[in-house]
């Protein structure tokens, strides 16, 4: 058995629990949120765990083989230099720091520690994305001609994610929470893209985030790359992404339903039959020493280079 410790217990944090308790390899023996009430709940659902309101004292205290840092990401640059100096083995939320400076600085750390260092992209084990991504390797759409991402938010942070921090300038915005998980496809599926030209407007309220981008990458074949998003919108939300070729269209709507169509036809929803693992499946694999299917923190640093090109 690996014995976890999870540091942060909100949204994505209890999400995660569950997947960490059902798979027979791992098991959670440490969680640590300064909300106590929240900590004993979770505690008390969990069962064997030991509570923490202090991060430290957990890392101290308790035996755990890996940690999950499931914090806002102001707090990841402080909290897994900690864990790295504590030679904990490591899953770090998206994004992996607030800054490229921070980024760089955990990614270096950690592999100068030699400790296992990854990140949770969970489009990577998603078998619509999977299969866009073989779809793509075998030609179905041609020569690339554009890549396109839309996110739009009728309303910004969403009704399910009403915190204190995603709707901030300083560490919140769909560019930094949604964003962040395409530019880490863009660049596994497409290889290297960079910034040529954004726009980006914000409310008055100089501590609210963004609520508009419009921007253009390229690949270094000089394929552009168009991120059209925008918050307050009328409707649903939309999150899409397409590719358009010489011979085909591939998009993945909702994040993950796959449609495609040869030039000149209609769109037709596409079988996802690649087959994926799971991230609590491949962190198993990397606690094994063998070889493991997991973005990194250089696959985090790489994303946030992006990504801070686009926030700033
Ligand atoms: N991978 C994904 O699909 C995905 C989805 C949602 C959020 N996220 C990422 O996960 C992180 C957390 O997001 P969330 O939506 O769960 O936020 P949240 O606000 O719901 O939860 C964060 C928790 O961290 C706790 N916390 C803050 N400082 C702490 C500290 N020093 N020690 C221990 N706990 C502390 C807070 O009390 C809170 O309970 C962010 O980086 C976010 O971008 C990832």
């Amino acid at each position: 058995m690996f014995k976890v410790g999870i540091i942060g217990l909100g949204a994505i944090g209890q999400r995660l629990i569950k997947s960490f308790t059902e798979h027979p390899e791992m098991e959670i023996t440490a969680v640590c949120d300064p909300i106590e009430e929240l900590l004993n709940s979770t505690v008390a659902a969990i069962g064997k765990a030991k509570g923490f309101t202090d991060y430290k004292e957990m890392l101290k205290n308790a035996d755990i083989d890996l940690v999950y840092v499931a914090v806002p990401p102001k707090f990841h640059h402080q909290i897994v230099t900690d864990c790295v100096l504590e030679q904990k083995h490591i899953l770090c939320e998206k994004p992996l720091a607030n800054s490229v400076e921070e980024a760089e600085s955990l990614y270096k750390q950690a592999a100068d520690a030699g400790i296992i260092h990854a990140m949770n992209f969970p489009l990577n084990y998603s078998s619509g994305n999977a299969t866009f991504a073989s779809y793509i390797k075998e030609g179905y759409i041609g020569k690339l001609r554009r890549l396109e991402l839309k996110m739009h938010f009728p309303q910004w942070p969403r009704a399910w994610q009403q915190n204190n921090w995603v709707g901030s300038r300083e560490q919140g915005g769909f560019v930094l929470e949604v964003g962040v998980h395409w530019i880490q496809q863009i660049q596994k599926i497409f290889g290297p893209v960079q910034l040529v030209h954004r726009n980006v407007s914000f409310p008055e309220d100089e501590n609210l985030s963004e609520n508009s981008i419009l921007a253009v990458l390229e690949l270094e074949d000089g394929t552009p790359v168009f991120i059209n998003g925008m918050s307050q919108t009328a409707g649903k939300e939309v999150v899409k992404f397409t590719a358009y070729g010489t011979e085909g269209t591939l998009a993945l709507e909702d994040w993950s339903e796959l449609y495609g169509a040869k030039q000149g036809c209609d769109f037709e929803k596409l079988d996802e039959s690649t087959p994926v693992s799971s991230l609590m499946n491949e962190l198993v694999n990397a606690l094994h020493h063998k070889e493991a299917d997991l973005p990194d923190f250089y696959d985090g640093y790489q994303a946030q280079v992006v990504l801070e090109s686009l926030r700033n």
